[in-house]
């Protein structure tokens, strides 16, 4: 699947279609790895990545994904880079576009994405924001495809944090059919605007009552109360007990519901070992799929 945007910083830059094909071919690329099967489609191409926060999943599946389809990554720090002597962002983008094929960065202001996304000339890929995470979600939906063999009219509830994750989570429901309930503290809403253009496709909810949320649910998801840009103390204070994923809360959506988590969690806060590490946890293929679809993703951008 060839995608028409150069970037992807947000997930609304997809069209539903372009969605479902990444998906697809995720599946694709997922059964060829079981076999240890990887055809070297980027063969030549070489990911810069450059990571502001710290990451496990996102760095070494990037990675990984870029060494299983024959190319190279190579790993910046910012710290490393003349970034930490005033060079400027645009500067940056346009030297990386000289010497690699595409920019992955994880970043504080999402204004920094987008600068990088103006002046490179090579595809841009956000690897989480402060306000969004967008390939995140893409390896959500394949593992909600997986676990539920659809997407469309399934209802996600989301509990606790309008985060970065929850707002490329609701890009991804209204793209691909769900409808999605959040309840978050008041105050602590996913962004204004991602709601309001997400409106036109789905039904989004945003409530503080996470009973009123998870009722008739397929899906329960949750992250972490404390993003790595919330540097305010006593910020878990804002969501205990009432916003934490547990047994009793898992009770109240359907029988069957899955629950999901990008990682990394802390048990105890936003969800119980109970749920995390019980039978509806579907965690670590939510983790395992983040290589998955983000070879697809690198594919769909930068193959020949
Ligand atoms: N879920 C996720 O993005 O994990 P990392 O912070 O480890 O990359
Ligand atoms: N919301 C979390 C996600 C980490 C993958 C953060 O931004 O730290």
């Amino acid at each position: 699947m060839k995608l028409k945007t150069k970037d992807l910083l947000t997930l609304k830059e997809l069209s539903p279609k372009e969605l479902e094909g990444l998906i697809s071919d995720s599946i694709k690329l997922k059964k060829q790895a079981g076999k240890k099967l990887y055809k070297p489609v980027l063969k030549n191409k070489t990911l810069a990545m450059i990571f502001q926060k710290p990451s496990t999943r996102t760095r070494v599946s990037f990675e990984v994904g870029m060494f299983q389809l024959g190319g190279h990554s190579i790993n910046l720090s910012p710290n490393d880079m003349q970034l930490s002597r005033g060079e400027s962002v645009d500067d940056t983008a346009k030297t990386l576009s000289r010497y690699t094929d595409c920019i992955l960065a994880r970043v504080y202001e999402h204004d920094m994405i987008e600068k990088l996304a103006t002046h490179a000339t090579i595809p841009v890929i956000n690897g989480l924001s402060d306000s969004f995470h967008p390939c995140q979600i893409l390896a959500d939906l394949l593992t909600i495809k997986e676990k539920k063999k659809k997407l469309k009219g399934l209802k996600i509830s989301w509990i606790g944090d309008g985060n970065n994750v929850c707002n490329s989570m609701i890009y991804g429901a209204a793209l691909s059919g769900m409808s999605i309930s959040i309840a978050t503290p008041k105050g602590l809403e996913p962004d204004k605007n991602t709601i309001k253009e997400s409106a036109k496709m789905t039904d989004v909810e945003v409530i503080t009552n996470p009973y009123k949320a998870v009722q008739n649910a397929d899906i329960v998801a949750t992250d972490t109360f404390t993003s790595i840009h919330n540097l305010e103390q006593g910020r878990t204070k804002k969501f205990l007990p009432k916003y934490q994923v547990n047994e009793l809360l898992m009770k109240k959506a359907n029988d069957d519901a899955i629950f999901m988590h990008c990682l990394p969690a802390k048990r105890g806060s936003e969800v119980t070992a109970g749920v995390i590490d019980g039978p509806q946890s579907v965690v670590w293929d939510e983790a395992e799929n983040r290589l998955h679809t983000q070879k697809a993703l690198l594919a769909s951008l930068i193959r020949d």
